[in-house]
């Protein structure tokens, strides 16, 4: 099967939650080729969450098109698309009984392609090292993830995502519980993943600082609309 290289495109898009009398979002255009750093702001209720969950086609137009690599969302194909993206959503936080540790949960990035019976080969176990010392867990990766404040396992959640190395990647409010040391890391880390494998990272935050300084496209959402660097990424 043969991809796009445009991650995202969306042509004219509209969608509404069911039961909502008003549009969460309404005539988006927005086109995300590869090796690109897209920063999506605005406050609560903007729409952001919508935007990334379409992008996904975790959520379907009602007017307009989504794509994902060139899949329209709304064909059953786009779960190939899919195995290609990564995605970090908003609630991410994990109770304190939930006894995975840091290390299986970091492997349980590689599930699209290796079933949890199957040992990890050495190249594998060295990914996971390396991923959680670029993210500074290393100390953490035996640690059961439900005991873990709530950055640690906002950086395991995220160092899960990088280990299957997904060509997208979307995280949504990545730095929520995240200090300034952490927010910091984290966006160089994520600068250097989309240069390094020419991948596309989609970030969703109302918090700008500082990952607009390693974005390559900043776009303004309020009121379900794109109110500033709508068009082509
Ligand atoms: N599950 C839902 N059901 C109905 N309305 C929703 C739902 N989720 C979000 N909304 C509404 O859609 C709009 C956009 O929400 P959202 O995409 O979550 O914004 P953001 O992520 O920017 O805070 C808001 O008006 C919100 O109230
Ligand atoms: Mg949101």
């Amino acid at each position: 099967m043969r991809f796009s290289e445009e991650v995202v495109k969306l042509k004219d898009v509209w969608v509404a939650y069911s039961g909502s009398d008003r549009p969460a979002m309404r005539n988006i255009n927005l086109t995300v080729s590869l090796g690109k750093l897209l920063l999506i702001t605005g406050p609560n209720g903007a729409g952001k969450t919508t935007l990334i969950e379409t992008c996904l086609g975790l959520l379907k137009p009602y007017r307009g098109s989504a794509y994902l690599f060139g899949v329209d969302t709304r064909s059953w194909r786009v779960r190939y698309s899919r195995k290609m993206c990564g995605f970090v959503p908003q609630d991410f936080m994990k109770p304190p009984f939930e006894t995975y540790t840091v290390r299986h949960v970091i492997r349980l990035g590689f599930a699209p392609y290796k079933s949890i019976f199957e040992s990890l080969t050495e190249d594998e176990n060295r990914r996971i090292q390396r991923i959680s010392e670029l993210l500074e867990i290393e100390d953490l990766l035996d640690r059961p993830i439900g005991t873990l404040s709530g950055g640690q396992q906002q950086r395991a959640v995220i160092a899960r995502a990088l280990a299957r190395r997904p060509k997208a990647l979307f995280l949504d409010e990545p730095f929520s519980s995240l200090d300034r040391e952490g927010r910091k890391l984290i966006s160089s880390v994520i600068r250097e993943y989309v240069d390094s494998e020419g991948a596309s990272v989609i970030i969703v935050s109302h918090d700008v600082n500082p990952i607009i300084d390693y974005a390559d496209i900043v776009v303004k959402m309020e009121n379900g609309r794109i109110i500033s660097g709508e068009g082509y990424a």
